[in-house]
Parts: structure tokens; sequence; C-alpha cells
């Protein structure tokens, strides 16, 4: 499906986004773990999410889709989520678990089904094909389980073969920043005898261990002298099922709105009910530092461990800034769509560091170079640096999706904030974690903004 996104008169509104991509997928493998019954409300509804309910039904939990209820928010769904607990859990008689394009089912089911009895095969399609997940083998083989891949361009990929069951306790050090790697080991280690401790360099996102501790696991996270953490969790101890989960609105989702309305010369957007969490906030914080106008109304505290808040953004006059390592770490989704902010604001910006864009569900590095050139903007590549000259306006085109979620809503923004029609070649891929985008981008562009073209 191509869809052909115009640019915007003005962008104006409220949105109410779908549920974060990554707690989603968390809540359903912490339900599936602990015996009980769980009802998450608000979970994110992209085709990633139902990859991992899929999972968890082929291992033996009840995943069942409940009808929406009249305010739950577009793109969002309800589970209800029974299981006989992990150790009742086991791979089905061909082992095979589709994870599809998520590479966050891939990561932490690999985890997960380390501790369950079985001999598991998590596959999935092209793109998680060319995956490197060595960085998680490698620490399951130490806690001595038997996981291999088949090779890869960059090591080890999908599919993974992994014999569940018996597991110990390890100290491992990761020097890849991956909140994806660090929750596959704490998973793992829920499962694993002894206690498992994880040590990174630079704080990722922390929803795995904000979500064990209340699910009553002991994990303990700790700065380290260094500034890295670390981040122990005991083995052998039984997770509580919550009755009921609220999963917040998704900040990276977000993102696309905060770059558009900030570079949009007549626009005021109101996001309700998005997690403010400190590991995912960071896109607002470097926003921030390009001058954009974003004001903060913390939600009173709901129970879900999640600080979440509205969001207001207006119109402003965006700057270039210097995107460290640290940065990138800290908001490794958004660079796709603080790129597109980088092009058209003034002056110079530099992403430096931005090697693990290489990773994701398409190379983002040549993926966004190759897109916004096409829509007439400069950006140059230095091995894993960018750079902008900044200051330019997109001029529309057809930019090359490559299957990835975050580039499609990347260039479909660059048509609402720009001067000329972007044609999105694989709009239907935005569905990965946001199925609703392009009814909000006509809604709040005033309905001039789409127009199906195939
Ligand atoms: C995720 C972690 C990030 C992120 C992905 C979701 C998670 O991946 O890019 O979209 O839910 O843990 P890495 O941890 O591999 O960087």
């Amino acid at each position: 499906m191509a869809q052909r996104v115009t640019p915007a008169a003005h962008l104006r509104g409220e949105l109410r986004l779908p549920g974060d991509k990554s707690i989603s997928h968390r809540a359903l493998i912490f339900a599936a773990i602990a015996s009980g019954e769980t009802l998450i409300v608000g979970a994110g509804d992209g085709h990633d999410v139902r990859s991992t309910a899929g999972m968890m039904r082929a291992l033996g939990a009840a995943c069942e889709r409940l009808p929406s209820a009249p305010d739950d928010a577009p793109g969002t769904a309800r589970w209800q989520v029974r299981s006989p607990g992990r150790s009742a859990l086991a791979a089905r008689a061909d082992g095979r678990l589709d994870c599809g394009n998520s590479g966050t089912s891939a990561r932490l089911g690999a985890g997960l089904v380390a501790g369950v009895r079985g001999a598991h095969l998590l596959d999935g399609d092209d793109s998680l094909r060319r995956r490197p997940m060595t960085r998680v083998l490698e620490p399951l083989r130490a806690m001595g389980v038997a996981a291999s891949g088949a090779p890869g361009e960059r090591g080890e990929t999908a599919p993974l073969r992994i014999a569940g069951g018996s597991l110990h306790g390890i100290e491992w050090h990761s020097d890849t920043p991956s909140a994806q790697v660090k929750s596959c080991v704490l998973i793992a280690g829920l499962a694993a005898t002894g206690s498992t401790t994880y040590t990174e360099r630079v704080a990722t996102r922390d929803h795995s261990e904000r979500m064990l501790a209340a699910r009553g696991a002991k994990i303990l996270r700790e700065q380290e002298a260094d500034g890295g953490w670390s981040i122990r969790v005991q083995g052998g101890t039984e997770l509580r099922a919550l009755p009921q989960v609220e999963v917040p609105g998704d900040p990276s989702s977000a993102a696309f709105w905060l770059v558009a309305a900030s570079l949009h010369p007549d626009a005021d957007l109101t996001i309700r009910g998005v997690s403010l969490n400190p590991t995912r906030r960071h896109v607002i914080e470097i926003l921030r530092r390009m001058g954009a106008s974003i004001e903060e109304t913390p939600r009173p505290d709901d129970g879900s461990g999640e600080p979440i808040g509205d969001l207001r953004v207006r119109s402003a006059d965006l700057r270039g800034v210097e995107i460290s390592p640290r940065d990138v770490a800290l908001a490794i989704d958004e660079m796709p769509i603080l790129s597109l902010a980088a092009t058209m604001a003034r002056g110079e910006t530099s992403i430096r560091g931005a090697g693990e864009l290489r990773a994701k569900e398409s190379d983002r590095i040549a993926g966004v170079a190759d897109g916004l050139t096409r829509l007439g903007l400069t950006v140059r590549v230095d091995g894993d640096d960018l750079h902008f000259v900044g200051g330019e306006r997109p001029i529309g085109g057809i930019p090359e999706v490559r299957g990835d979620h975050r580039l499609a809503m990347t260039f479909a923004i660059a048509a609402l904030v720009g001067d000329g029609a972007v044609e999105i070649d694989d709009a239907a891929a935005a569905a990965v974690s946001y199925p609703t985008f392009f009814d909000d981008a006509a809604r709040v562009a005033g309905g001039a903004a789409r127009e199906e073209s195939a």
C-alpha cells in the first residue's frame, strides 16, 4: 500500500497514542511468566506486540484479545492473559515461535524460553533474519543453555535454536548499549539458579527492571563508579501476576509529533498520557536543546511504576546541536525523526556514534541518509556519524521505506512540514508500531494530508 502525503496547512489538535511498544511486550511476557490472570489495557496494537502475544500463546499461556472499551485509545488493544506460570509452560511439538519483524520479541523471547522446557525455534521475517543475535546467544550460552543461530553477516541471526530448561546465574558485562540484551539476560536470570548480574555502560530503557520489581522479583539496580549501571536479579523467585496493567502512550511515537509540530510554522499539538520514563524521555531533552517548545503536565501516579504526562508542543525555531553517542543510546529509536529535525534546524548538526542504528529493522544510517537525500536534503555519512548542514526544506519525492516503520513515519512527517508531496511506498510498515499513524496525520493536519495512491 502506498500513500501520498502532502504538506499540512497546520498541525493542531489532541492525540492519544498507541501504548508503549516496549512496555506492551514486557506486560505480555511477565503475565505469561507469572501464574494467574492479568488484564492488559492500552497495549500497543502494532504487529510487533501481536507477535509476542502469539508466542506466549504457543508456549501455553492463554492470551485472549478482548473487545475495546469506549474510552480505549485508538490503536490500542486489551489482552486477558491467563498463565499456569513459567514452570508449566513448554515448547510445543515443532518448537516454532514466530517473532515476525520484532527484535524485541526475539531477544526477550530468547531469554524467556531459555527457562522454559523444550526445544525452541525462534524465527521471523527477512529483516529479523538479518539482525544480530550473538549478543543474546552468548550470555545464554554462558548460563549453560544450548543456544545457536544461523550464520549471518554480523554473527549469528534468526532462526535461533534454544534448548530451554536449566540454567545458572552469571555476571555479564555488555559494551553494546541494548535494553533488549539486558532484558534477555534478566528474564533468563529469573529462571536460573543463583543470582544474575548485568552491567551496562550507559543506562538503557529500564522498563524490565521497573516491571519486574512491581511483580515481586528480587532486583537491585545500582550505579557504578564509572557512571554505568549494574542490575542484579535473584533466580528462582516466582513473579506475582498483576490483576491489571495500564500501558502508557509510546514516547517513541510521540517523537514524530514533537518534531513535526516544532518544525511546522502553524502548530499546536497536545499529546495525552505519554510515558515520561527517564530512560525514554531523552528525545524531549534533545529537542529542547534544539530550542523546541514542549510543555509537560505530569499525571498522578497510576501505580504502573512509569511516570506519565501530557505534552504540549508548539511551533519553534530549531537550531542545530551536537548529538553524542550517549544521546544516541538514550534516544536510539528517535534518531530517524531527529535526523529530519537536523536537516531543517538552523545551523549544523552532527549525530555521533550511531552504529547501533545499523542493527535495527533496516540499516537506519543508510536508510535515513538515502531517504532524506531523495527528498532534496543534505546528509553526509562518515562511518557511524551523520552530519547535516541544516536550514533546508524537504521538497517531496519518493524515498525508500525499506520495510522500516520508523522510516515510513519520518518521511511522512517530512511531507507534512515540507514543500512537496511525499510518496510513501510501503505505508503499511507504520503498523509495526503505530497502526493509526496515517489517521492521526490526516486528523491533525485537517484532512488534507493524505491521499491514497495505490
Ligand atoms: C527496545 C530496545 C531498543 C529499541 C527497540 C525496543 C526494547 O533496542 O530500539 O525498539 O523494548 O527493549 P536495543 O535495546 O537493541 O537497542
